[in-house]
């Protein structure tokens, strides 16, 4: 126990520190992909802090502000002079820039996109073994006119004669353009290069070490107590009760509610993915209380209301049995940092995450996948040997097919919905098609149709098929015809109430991936 403990302090850290960018997430995922733990903080965090954690390098995000700006966020001269390898990415190259006594300026041609970029210093550490003609991606309407004392420059574009430089003795680097996304090609080579040339990383940071370490942490927090979490069968959920079996068997109760709104068979499958394992299984079901409160409801906003609201009245009545014990939570880093916790800015409050209520019967929370991101969760699903199907799971919304049963919600139109979807994905499987996400939506129209000699007027079914990595963004698929020839004659002739079926060839944006 000891010698895991000494591991969990050895982990070399780098701190992202953020200045508003939209991608700081992914910088600190880039970070951990090089097998080097990563944390985000807020550009404001104080020195004294940052020298707490002892941190082998540190990365500026970039941000909508300028520097030079009033009320743009600032760094203090003494981060530059921690002797801690330090590189700057867009606006975190102007602060460097900016606070060492360069000048930052409007850019005459701001540059948008994707831009070619000449890496002009081979022998800058940042870019050994890059091709020196580099494409990049660039967001920035001010640039860097003149460098601070001590800096080289080290590439440019046709616009941008200082687009990287760095101070070697300093260990001081910054680029103009955004190494972490992947329309900068060699983006992950020059980070790998900062964190192992640069930063002399020994890429300690690797989810078995990660299992090793929280299953000390999680047997330390909860001793001989209960724990109880809501399982939804979800990724992260499902993940988190995979170590806390692991951690604690036969301490854990995992409550399942099952809204009736889960696809054809899902409720089954997840029960039977926790039957046989050390924790006790509660599966609620409480498809006729949730129905019952959705008569009658069309508005899809009042429709998410309800099923929240009644899915959290569920979840306490059952729960009240466990009072005394801990309450678990699939929380995952994303959410923490959405939350604000890490940096101020809040971008969407999770539930518990900040902690707690006050007037709670349970003792604590217990949150084993905080620090992890959704790739790193899944990763770490596949190591515990949790089934493929539940660790590779598309993203359903917590309200389930309330969400594509556009219209009023019945059992028999989501028997219609059900059927339908399943068929669509059957196909698919069949065809050795898979994509990001995809599944089939039941309209509010009717139409008329023909089958036999008899006139029908049945429900419009959409079927939506998308690829895409983060889910902000995405494509539709170009599912071949003859696939979707048969699912379409499939469903109309296999499921009652369906007389039409179209496919959706919008991307997001400007549609999103919901129907709702
Ligand atoms: P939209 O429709 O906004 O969806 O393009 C983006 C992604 O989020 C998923 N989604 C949800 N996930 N709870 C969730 O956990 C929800 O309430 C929810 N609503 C949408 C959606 O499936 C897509 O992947």
């Amino acid at each position: 126990m000891k010698e895991t403990k000494k591991q969990a302090v050895k982990n070399q850290t780098v701190l992202v520190l953020d200045f508003g960018g939209q991608y700081k997430e992914l910088i600190a995922r880039r970070v951990r992909e090089c097998k080097v733990h990563s944390q985000i903080l807020a550009g404001s965090t104080p020195i004294e802090k940052i020298k707490e954690l002892d941190p082998i390098g540190i990365i500026l995000t970039g941000g909508p502000h300028s520097v030079y700006e009033e009320g743009s966020p600032h760094a203090s001269k003494e981060l530059f002079e921690l002797g801690i390898p330090i590189l700057g990415i867009c606006y975190g190259m102007h602060l460097m820039a900016y606070t060492l006594g360069g000048k930052v300026k409007s850019c005459s041609v701001s540059e948008y996109g994707t831009i070619n970029a000449t890496l002009d210093d081979m022998d800058c550490v940042l870019f050994k073994g890059l091709n020196p003609n580099a494409v990049t991606l660039m967001s920035h309407g001010d640039r860097v006119y003149t460098m601070p004392r001590g800096f080289k420059a080290t590439a440019h574009t046709q616009d941008c004669p200082i687009a990287a430089m760095y101070n070697e003795s300093k260990k001081l680097y910054a680029v103009q353009f955004h190494p972490e996304v992947e329309r900068t090609k060699q983006g992950k080579k020059l980070l790998h290069n900062f964190l192992y040339k640069v930063c002399k990383a020994k890429g300690d940071y690797t989810i078995d070490d990660f299992i090793q370490r929280e299953l000390v942490r999680i047997r330390e927090q909860v001793g001989d107590k209960q724990v109880v979490l809501g399982l939804s069968g979800g990724v992260d959920s499902s993940v988190c009760a995979a170590i806390l079996e692991k951690a604690i068997p036969n301490q854990l109760t995992c409550i399942f509610v099952d809204h009736g709104m889960m696809r054809k068979n899902e409720g089954d499958e997840i029960e039977r993915a926790f039957a046989g394992k050390s924790l006790n299984f509660v599966r609620v079901n409480a498809e006729e209380r949730f129905l019952s409160k959705l008569e009658g409801v069309s508005d899809p906003e009042r429709k998410r209301k309800i099923i929240g609201a009644e899915f959290v009245r569920v979840f306490e009545e059952e729960s009240a049995k466990f009072a005394g014990s801990f309450l678990a939570q699939g929380t995952i880093y994303p959410d923490v940092v959405e939350s604000g916790l890490t940096t101020g800015a809040v971008i969407k409050s999770h539930h518990n995450v900040g902690g707690l209520p006050k007037d709670t019967k349970f003792i604590g929370l217990v949150e084993p996948l905080r620090s992890l991101f959704k790739d790193e969760v899944r990763e770490l699903g596949r190591k515990l040997g949790l089934d493929e199907t539940l660790v590779a799971r598309q993203p359903f919304p917590g309200p389930g097919l309330a969400v594509r049963c556009i219209g009023a919600i019945t059992k028999e139109r989501l028997d219609i919905l059900r059927d339908a979807d399943y068929i669509f994905r059957e196909e698919l499987a069949k065809a050795n098609l898979n994509y990001g996400q995809f599944f089939a939506v039941l309209t509010n129209m009717r139409t008329v149709g023909v089958m036999g000699d008899g006139r029908t007027y049945n429900y419009v079914l959409g079927l939506r098929a998308v690829i895409t990595s983060d889910f902000m963004t995405c494509e539709y698929a170009h599912i071949p015809y003859p696939v979707l020839d048969v699912v379409s004659s499939r469903i109309v002739n296999e499921v009652q109430g369906v007389s039409r079926v179209v496919y959706d060839i919008t991307g997001k944006p400007p549609a999103t991936i919901e129907w709702e």
